[in-house]
């Protein structure tokens, strides 16, 4: 095979990867771009997005009040300097994807449509009915075509980080339709895998988010930050997880119990339904452990009711929860209510990056959810992560841009040393081991469950250490596991176990960041803690890669000139 080697790699072709390629492909059409995906580009996560992408672009708004939407949702752990930066470049993002080609929802004047989101004090959620992550993707891959120095490899999976003195120097990855491992020379490399919501068992994300851009990076040295901040997404669908769009609250919709009363009013009855994420999902809990849930087959659950709505405003903008929950539950929402329940949605920790992408690696760069910039701190506002996408991959496009046009070419053996090494640990090992003695399957499902009970809505010091002690366990067994599927094209047995290698580090970074984090902040809710304590716990927690448990470290949060309130809505 010819060598191979770009200046840029991205590895990731969702809307961060896609849009940070096409940032730095715009900015100096010498540069050449290796797209490396482990789906094919279209496959990637955003194309689940449903509800919307958050930008100021009418006269009722401005950068102020989406700031202070994103900074009080947060519950002040984003950084302030970077939620500002943030707002100032989403409405451009917005425009520029009109002119692609989006076909966004608009009003009657022509303008971009907004609807209402959970903890925004306006309209503020640009969208396309609520199929807005397949045009974001759909836009963005087709204009990436436009450029022929991106140069794709479709389901090619990253495996390892290539570091030559001290510096990204590109990736190891195995092509998966050849079963053959390559090495990529870069100059700059850019994580935008998306999260790593499959280290639970009951969420909206896809199989395919498995935290691999978290734990290359933490394999190399980066910290992983604010990992114990889950988010919970209060509308899921009970059995398979699949989100119903918050737009579905945004459009009016409400949450009933058993009664049929809208319990929103005990909790929050300042924003009932559209409060955000981190409340709504401990509400419906505190429901159903009031004994005021549904029952059915798979749990107790509480009613999405969408009737009032009528026929004609569902189908023109919400087609796709009608169409879910006809195919997946078998009912019509225009004639009852949806079950829900909360499920895991979103990471708001991960690599440890500002607001370029840029980790303490030099040419490093992380973008997307794979990335702690932070924006989102303790609790991300839904619409936000779209924009964030946009608006940071092309940050972080245009800043590994102008470090690769300085850096030369890495000279040395470590790409060599890199692929030998995955060869022996992948080939050699992997493959190679005894089949029987431990599976993927039955360690993936043990983490999925410690994760979801003590790791979830609700957490204390005892779940939490239980938790810790189980992983670190699993981390050990997890050298016993082999692979019954010995052929090397397209073995998703292998890539399944690669997928889980990176999931076991990402769910120990989790856990071992909310077990140090003796408070509640936002998602990270501890009955054992029940107070924010700004004195102790306004930072950032750092979670470093040890022999053993992670090292967890911190690091003070950037406040520019929102002084921490208490949170009320
Ligand atoms: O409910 C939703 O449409 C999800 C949006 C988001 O996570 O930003």
């Amino acid at each position: 095979m010819d060598r191979l080697a770009y200046d840029i790699v991205v590895v990731g072709g969702g809307a961060a990867g896609l849009r940070a390629a096409i940032a730095a492909a715009e900015s100096d059409p010498k540069l050449t771009i290796g797209l490396v995906s482990k789906v094919y580009p279209m496959r990637s996560h955003t194309v689940s997005a449903e509800g919307g992408t958050a930008a100021v672009m009418r006269e009722y708004d401005n950068f102020e009040l989406h700031c202070l939407d994103t900074i009080k949702g947060s519950d002040y752990l984003a950084d302030q300097d970077a939620v500002e930066f943030f707002v100032a470049h989403c409405p451009e993002e917005i425009i520029q994807l009109d002119h692609w080609g989006l076909p966004w929802s608009r009003d009657d004047d022509g303008k971009i449509e907004q609807r209402a989101f959970g903890g925004m004090s306006v309209k503020r959620t640009c969208f396309a009915a609520d199929k807005i992550g397949f045009h974001i993707l759909h836009t963005l891959f087709q204009t990436s075509m436009k450029y022929p120095q991106i140069v794709r490899h479709d389901e090619w999976f990253v495996t390892d980080l290539i570091v030559e003195n001290g510096a990204a120097a590109g990736v190891v990855a195995l092509d998966i339709r050849r079963g053959e491992l390559s090495y990529i020379n870069a100059k700059a490399v850019v994580l935008a895998t998306g999260g790593a919501g499959r280290v639970y068992e009951f969420t909206t994300n896809g199989f395919i988010k498995t935290g691999d851009g978290m734990a290359l990076a933490y394999r190399a040295g980066v910290p992983l930050k604010d990992m114990e901040m889950v988010q919970f997404h209060p509308t899921c669908l009970p059995g398979t997880g699949i989100l119903i769009t918050e737009a579905a609250r945004g459009e009016g919709g409400t949450l009933i119990n058993k009664d049929g009363e809208r319990f929103m009013k005990t909790y929050l009855p300042g924003k009932m339904e559209l409060g955000p994420r981190d409340i709504l999902s401990r509400s419906e809990i505190q429901e159903i452990r009031a004994g005021r849930g549904f029952e059915g087959p798979h749990g107790a659950y509480v009613g999405l009711d969408l009737r009032h709505l009528g026929e004609k405003a569902i189908d023109e903008r919400l087609p796709m929860v009608r169409e879910l929950a006809e195919k997946y539950l078998g009912l019509d929402p225009i004639h009852e209510p949806i079950p829900v329940r909360p499920g895991q949605h979103y990471i708001m920790g991960g690599v440890s990056t500002n607001m370029h992408g840029e980790t303490n690696v030099p040419g490093l760069y992380a973008v997307g959810e794979t990335a702690c910039v932070t924006i989102n701190g303790a609790n991300r506002l839904g619409s936000n992560s779209l924009s964030e996408c946009l608006v940071f991959g092309t940050a972080t496009g245009l800043s590994a841009t102008t470090y690769a046009k300085k850096t030369d070419w890495p000279r040395g053996t470590a790409a060599k040393e890199a692929l030998a090494k995955e060869e022996a640990r992948i080939f050699g090992g992997l493959m190679k081991r005894e089949v029987g003695k431990e599976s993927v399957s039955a360690i993936r499902k043990e983490m999925q469950q410690i994760m979801d009970r003590d790791v979830g809505i609700f957490r204390d010091e005892k779940g939490l250490t239980d938790a810790c002690a189980k992983l670190a366990t699993l981390r050990q067994r997890f050298a016993d596991v082999g692979v019954a599927d010995k052929d090397r094209v397209f073995n998703t047995e292998l890539t399944q176990a690669l997928e889980l290698d990176f999931m076991l580090d990402v769910a120990q970074a989790i856990a071992w960041s909310a077990l140090n984090r003796r408070e509640s902040r936002g998602a990270h809710s501890r009955t054992d803690y029940t107070n924010r304590d700004d004195a102790n716990y306004l930072k950032h927690s750092l979670a470093f890669r040890a022999d053993g448990a992670p090292r967890i470290d911190y690091l003070p949060v950037t406040i520019t000139k929102w002084q921490p309130q208490a949170r009320k809505y």
